[in-house]
């Protein structure tokens, strides 16, 4: 077997792990530091639930080597989650019943996060399209895109 050596930093904790280059990002994640937070679904970067950010954007993390990641930033879902209590987008899920299983929340969160960074008053419009790359067997979508019009103008001020 084939071993890599990584330092990277995920969740803003520096690490340094030998792991096999075969290994998958998502693999890595889950099942060598304990981040079951990223979902696998399809495993073939179809639905979106193990999305994670790579330096800030967003990548399908089956569908990366571990391997690929040495040196970068990475952010999963517990990342995004204050010590304390919900992030903006976690409770407008919450408030919004945006979730039903919960499967593809984490990976719906983590991109709708990676659009609010960038542009706090999306278009519905503009919402759909970013979350479009993100399969949910259960909701219909219509409360997710309200969630995520909700936690934006709570990130604006707006709403409390
Ligand atoms: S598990 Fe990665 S896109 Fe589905
Ligand atoms: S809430 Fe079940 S897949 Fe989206």
């Amino acid at each position: 077997m084939v071993s890599v050596t990584l330092r990277l930093t995920v969740n803003g904790r520096p690490l340094e792990r030998t792991v096999s280059a075969r290994r998958s990002l998502a693999e890595f994640l889950r099942e060598d530091l304990g981040l079951t937070g990223t979902h696998l679904g399809c495993e073939h970067g179809v639905c979106g639930a193990c999305t994670v950010l790579v330096d800030g954007r967003s990548a399908r993390s089956c569908l990366l080597l571990a391997a690929q990641v040495d040196g970068a930033t990475v952010t999963t879902i517990e990342g995004l989650t204050p010590g304390d209590g919900l992030s903006p987008l976690q409770a407008a899920f919450r408030d919004c019943a945006a979730l039903q299983c919960g499967f593809c929340t984490p990976g719906m969160i983590v991109t709708a996060h990676e659009l609010l960074a960038e542009d706090r008053a999306p278009t519905r419009d503009v919402i759909r399209e970013a979350l479009s790359g993100n399969l949910c067997m259960c909701t219909g979508y219509v409360n997710i895109v309200r969630a995520v019009e909700r936690a934006a103008a709570v990130l604006r001020g707006e709403r409390a």
